[in-house]
């Protein structure tokens, strides 16, 4: 089976979300969004990877596909939870109006009604689609609660006295919401509470809703959060929200704000580590496929984030990276000594006017923000932002951790209070700035 160090990416073709994210009998099992036929989109599966601690990971192939009527046309994102030893998927079950003729793998006039669906897996590694498949909330038909086609993504969680579950979803406003089921045996749901916001933009997608530090936290992707006339109008946002689970109410106790500075970044999803870490793992867009790989995964398009650590601190939340990723990165290496073919990571801090060139991707400190130009690394693909930048940092110098694999760059600033991602095409061998250290990866990519 392939397997990826570092940055999870599609095992070939396409990947989207990340799905089913559990740390279920001592691996973590990461499914993804997963179109196995071409690097574009279409009919999802489930994709499967397994591992140990969040770096080196191994593809498992295939795990969900369609076998129902509900489902045939995409098993799209979803959740995991353990009950009674089994690995319970709780997903969102597309089926098409009718296909587009000439492209049978979307929906003629994007006409379809989704349905929530589960699988139990006995064991994480078995996934029985023919027997063990069934649906358990139907196609909505009350729009006041939700909308027949686009309510998805359902995220599961145990409560005090049983289950609940966040969907995204939008109404005849066209205005995003989060609806929240109840059920008490995971399996019988209904319908409990909603929470509408314009900061769900046209519909919500991809909700999770925790507790972090003991703040709850609502993080979700709006579609059409952003309007500037380049991509990606669609981004994943977080706020600190008060949630009653007796009654399902939600109610918002901070501002919205958008989780990661690049904005490729997207549907990111998060679970428990094994020491009872909130981790976050997110999808990041790419506008073309990678036509070519060594390793023989064929052209690809499609990417996780590093495993990133959610605190809840003096009112922010910080996103930083994981521990068994700084695990990874023992061997300090002069600036001259970087492989560029293997991942490697940066520290520096900048000051105004400071800028540091990582393989063509510009840094710059201006007005007090970190600012990155993706501009000399894109290939030239247009329609996309080159640039991106964090609000102003506080203090005179910005503590920066650059993680480098070959088509992502990850800035952390300040620990984790805010992260700027940017997925780039045609990296260069070159490394300008004064950093304070290089580290390369222990063992092998
Ligand atoms: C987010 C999303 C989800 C949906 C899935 C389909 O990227 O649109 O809302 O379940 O992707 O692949």
């Amino acid at each position: 089976m392939m397997k990826d160090t570092l940055h999870l990416k599609a095992p070939g073709n396409w990947i989207n979300d990340p799905n089913g994210f559990i740390y279920y009998r001592g691996e973590y099992h990461l499914f993804y969004q997963h179109f196995p036929y071409a690097p574009r989109w279409g009919t999802m599966h489930w994709g499967h990877a397994v591992s140990r601690d969040l770096v080196h990971w191994e593809h498992q192939g295939v795990a969900l596909f369609p076998t129902k009527s509900y489902d045939q046309n995409g098993v799209f994102s979803g959740s995991a939870m353990e009950v009674d030893g089994k690995l319970r998927l709780y997903f969102s079950a597309v089926r098409y109006l009718a296909a587009n003729p000439e492209d049978i793998h979307c929906a003629d006039g994007d006409a379809f009604v989704t349905s929530q669906a589960m699988i139990v897996s006995p064991d994480g590694k078995t996934f029985d689609n023919f027997g063990q498949k069934r649906q358990i909330i139907p196609v909505l038909e009350d729009a006041a609660i939700g909308d027949a086609k686009d309510t998805r993504d359902p995220k599961v969680w145990k409560t005090k006295d049983g289950y609940a579950m966040i969907l995204g979803s939008t109404g005849p406003d066209q205005t995003g919401r989060a609806l929240i089921f109840h059920s008490t045996d995971g399996e019988h749901w209904s319908y409990q509470n909603q929470y509408r916001s314009p900061a769900f933009g046209k519909m919500l997608e991809c909700p999770d809703l925790f507790e972090v530090d003991g703040q709850w936290v609502l993080v979700g992707s709006p579609m059409g959060a952003r309007r500037t006339g380049v991509q990606y109008y669609d981004q994943a946002k977080c706020a600190p929200v008060a949630f009653e689970e007796e009654t399902g109410t939600l109610s918002l106790q901070g501002d919205f704000r958008i989780l990661d500075d690049g904005r490729d970044f997207y549907a990111p999803q998060t679970t428990l580590d094994e020491e009872g870490r909130r981790v976050m793992i997110a999808w990041m867009r790419m506008p073309r496929p990678v036509e070519t790989s060594a390793d023989g995964r064929g052209a690809w398009n499609g990417m996780m984030t590093l495993p990133r650590v959610l605190h809840w601190k003096d009112g922010w939340l910080y996103t930083s990276v994981h521990p068994a990723v700084d695990a990874l990165f023992t061997k300090p290496v002069a600036l001259q000594d970087v492989a560029f073919d293997k991942p490697f990571r940066l520290k520096a801090k900048l000051s105004e006017g400071d800028a540091l060139n990582v393989c063509g991707y510009r840094i710059r400190v201006e007005n007090g923000c970190i600012a990155g130009d993706r501009s000399d690394v894109f290939d030239g693909i247009e329609g996309y932002s080159l640039t991106a930048k964090t609000p102003a940092v506080e203090g005179t110098t910005a503590a920066l951790d650059i993680f480098v694999d070959s088509h992502v760059i990850e800035i952390y600033i300040d620990g984790g209070w805010h992260v700027l991602s940017h997925v780039i095409y045609g990296a260069k061998p070159v490394l300008e700035g004064a950093f304070d250290s290089v580290w390369t990866m222990d063992g092998e990519v």
